[in-house]
C-alpha cells in the first residue's frame, strides 16, 4: 500500500502567518497561526509594509510551532504547500521564500497554492462534500461563487465587481465608528436587536451571478446623511448612539444574507444538479448568515456545509489540504515558483 503523504502548509498572503500539518490518513495534525489584527487595528485596515515585516518575524517560530504541535519534524514532511497567489506581494514573498528555502535545503517537493482554491476546498477539512456543489467564498478581499466539480476542478460562476462582502462589513463599520474588522462586531450588534431589517438597504440589481457591494456602502452613507446622522463634509458620524449602530448593523447583516441567499437560489435554477452548498471564508464565521443559508439549502433539498471558524478565516490547513490532492495529481511546482498578486 502507498505510504500516506504528510504535507506542511504555509500561508502568509495577508495578515495571518499560518502553518499546518496535514496527514493523508489522519487528517489535520496541527493548525497554528499568528494574527496581525491587533497591529493593523489602529489603522482601520491592513498596512502592507507592516504586514510583511510581521510575517518575517513570525514565519520561523510559527512553522516550528506547527511541526511541534503535530509532533513531527521537518524530516517527516513529504511536501511543502505554500500560498503563492493572490495576496499582498510583500507578504506572499515571505511565505514563498521561506518555503522554497526549507524545501531546497531538506530535499522536499514544493507546491504553490492559490489561496482562493484553499478557501474553496476548506469544507473538506471536516466533512466529505459530494460533487458537484456550489461554493460561496466570502472574505475581506474576495467574494466569489464557484461550481465545484472535483478536487481542483472548479469554475467561477460569479465574482464581486467591486468590494468584497467582508470589505463591506469593514467599510460600513468604519463609517459608524466601529473597530476593524467590522464583521464580528456587526454580528454582535445585530444580535442585540434580533436581526431586524430597519432600513431595507438595496439588494443590488445585478442579474447574473456576480456580486456588488460598493453600492451598499453608498446606500448606507446616504441613508445616514439624509437622516441627519452623518456630516459628509467633516466625514463624521453625528449620531453616535448605540441604537443607531445596532439598527445599521442589523439591516446590513440581513441585507447581505438576503443577497447570498438570492444568488444561491438563482444558481440552483441554472445548475439544478448540484448536491450541496459550501459557505467559506472569514464572513462564513457569521452565525446568522450561515444559519439562514443552511435553512434555505435544506428547504431546497441540498446539503449545506460551512467550516468551523478556525478554517473559515485565513489558515494553512486549507493550503496543506489542497497541497495533498495536488500531490496526488502530480502537480508539483519547480524552483521557479514565484508569487502572483
Ligand atoms: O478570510 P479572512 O480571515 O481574510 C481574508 O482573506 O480577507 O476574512 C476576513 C474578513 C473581514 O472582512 C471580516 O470583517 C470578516 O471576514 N468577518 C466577518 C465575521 N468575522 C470575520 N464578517 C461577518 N461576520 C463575522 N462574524
Ligand atoms: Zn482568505
Amino acid at each position: 500500500m502507498k505510504k500516506p503523504l504528510i504535507i506542511l502548509g504555509i500561508e502568509t498572503s495577508c495578515d495571518e502567518t499560518a502553518a499546518a500539518v496535514y496527514h493523508q490518513k489522519k487528517g489535520i495534525l496541527s493548525n497554528v497561526f499568528f494574527s496581525q489584527i491587533e497591529i493593523h487595528k489602529h489603522f482601520g485596515g491592513v498596512i502592507p509594509e507592516i504586514a510583511s515585516r510581521s510575517h518575517l518575524e513570525k514565519i520561523h517560530p510559527i512553522v516550528q510551532a506547527g511541526l511541534d504541535k503535530a509532533q513531527v519534524t521537518l524530516n517527516d514532511i513529504d511536501v511543502i504547500a505554500v500560498t503563492n497567489k493572490p495576496g499582498l506581494p510583500g507578504s506572499l514573498l515571505i511565505g514563498v521564500c521561506f518555503a522554497k528555502t526549507i524545501a531546497w535545503a531538506t530535499h522536499k517537493k514544493i507546491i504553490g497554492i492559490n489561496h482562493l482554491e484553499g478557501h474553496a476546498f476548506s469544507s473538506f477539512l471536516e466533512n466529505s462534500v459530494p460533487f458537484p456543489h456550489l461554493c460561496i467564498t466570502a472574505s475581506g478581499g474576495h467574494t466569489s461563487l464557484y461550481l465545484i466539480k472535483g478536487f481542483g476542478d472548479y469554475e467561477v460562476l460569479g465574482e464581486t465587481r467591486d468590494d468584497a462582502a467582508g470589505e463591506a462589513f469593514d467599510k460600513i463599520a468604519k463609517l459608524i465608528n466601529l473597530p476593524y474588522p467590522g464583521g464580528p462586531i456587526i454580528e454582535k450588534l445585530a444580535h442585540a436587536v434580533n436581526y431586524q431589517d430597519f432600513f431595507k438597504y438595496p439588494r443590488g440589481k445585478i442579474k447574473n451571478l456576480d456580486f456588488s457591494f460598493s453600492g451598499l456602502k453608498t446606500a448606507v452613507l446616504y441613508d445616514l446623511i439624509n437622516a441627519g446622522n452623518y456630516d459628509m463634509n467633516a466625514k463624521k458620524l453625528l449620531n453616535t448612539s448605540l441604537e443607531l449602530k445596532q439598527q445599521v448593523a442589523s439591516s446590513l447583516l440581513v441585507c447581505i444574507a438576503d443577497i447570498f441567499q438570492k444568488k444561491i437560489a438563482q444558481a440552483f435554477v441554472q445548475y439544478p444538479h448540484v448536491k450541496a452548498v459550501t459557505f467559506v471564508g472569514g464572513v462564513a464565521c457569521n452565525k446568522y448568515i450561515t444559519s439562514r443559508l443552511r435553512m434555505f439549502c435544506e428547504k431546497q433539498n441540498r446539503l449545506f456545509f460551512s467550516p468551523s471558524a478556525q478554517y473559515c478565516t485565513d489558515n494553512a490547513a486549507m493550503i496543506a489540504f489542497v497541497g495533498s490532492y495536488k500531490a496526488e495529481q502530480g502537480l508539483y511546482s519547480d524552483w521557479n515558483l514565484d508569487i502572483l498578486e
